[in-house]
């Protein structure tokens, strides 16, 4: 059985609240918390910088932290997240002008590396560069916003995706982002994913009389990854 990791996407949190969030749902088990950052420029949303992960470490927050660059250019802001905290940083390919100098960039500062692929973008970026990424995140949605639909070819891709790696020998997660569900999730795993980021499926499930409560969901998702034929 692979070593799976949640990661839910602070994303659908309540901001007010963030630092308590947090520390909710590591303490409900999940193992990561992803980050969404986004520009209003590569996608057409606008989210949290490299002080919010700043203040989630000042407020004791251990747990690795990955953030998810949907910005352009992405150079320019890799140091200050990893200044910030970061333990991951993936960005998109379509984003950068120099992909291999920006997966050393995130290297040199000390953090892990990532591509981020887009439902229409194709593996091929990960030919000269396998041996410098720690991490490839398949999205299954477009990026932008949390709460939609997965879609569906995520699942071909992601079996690609697990072939390239096994066939590489390297050891690099396979991260997927977008529409992830309790009953989705056994599926995704068997397609080769090992990581998995869910905002709406986690922070949704706050509930009005005991808003603090995520165990059930992570466990429901450990409950579903056991059952996963890998
Ligand atoms: C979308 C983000 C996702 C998003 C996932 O651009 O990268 O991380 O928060 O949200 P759900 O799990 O609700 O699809
Ligand atoms: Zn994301």
């Amino acid at each position: 059985m692979p070593d799976f990791k949640i990661a839910p996407s602070i994303l659908s949190a309540d901001f007010a609240r963030l630092g308590e969030e947090v520390d909710n749902v590591i303490a409900a088990g999940a193992d990561v918390v992803h980050f969404d950052v986004m520009d209003n420029h590569y996608v057409p949303n606008l989210t949290i910088g490299p002080l919010v992960c700043d203040a989630l470490r000042k407020h004791g927050v251990t747990a690795d932290i990955d953030v998810h660059l949907m910005v352009k250019p992405v150079d320019r802001i890799i140091p200050d997240f990893a200044a910030a905290g970061a333990s991951y940083i993936t960005f998109h390919p379509e984003a950068s002008e120099h992909i291999d100098r920006t997966l050393q960039l995130i290297h040199n500062e000390g953090c892990k590396a990532g591509l981020v692929f887009n439902p229409a973008t194709p593996l091929d970026y990960l030919t000269y560069v396998m041996d410098k990424v720690d991490m490839i995140l398949l999205m299954s949605v477009n990026p932008g916003f949390g709460g939609q639909s997965f879609i569906p070819a995520t699942l071909d891709k992601l079996t690609e995706a697990r072939r390239l790696i096994d066939e590489s020998g390297l050891d690099i997660r396979l991260e997927v982002d977008g529409g992830v569900k309790v009953d989705n999730i056994r599926e995704i795993a068997e397609a080769g994913a090992d990581m998995f980021v869910a905002g709406s499926a986690v922070f949704g499930a706050a509930s009005e009389s005991d808003p603090n409560t995520y165990d059930s969901v992570i466990a429901a998702f450990r409950e579903e990854l056991a059952k996963a034929t890998v």
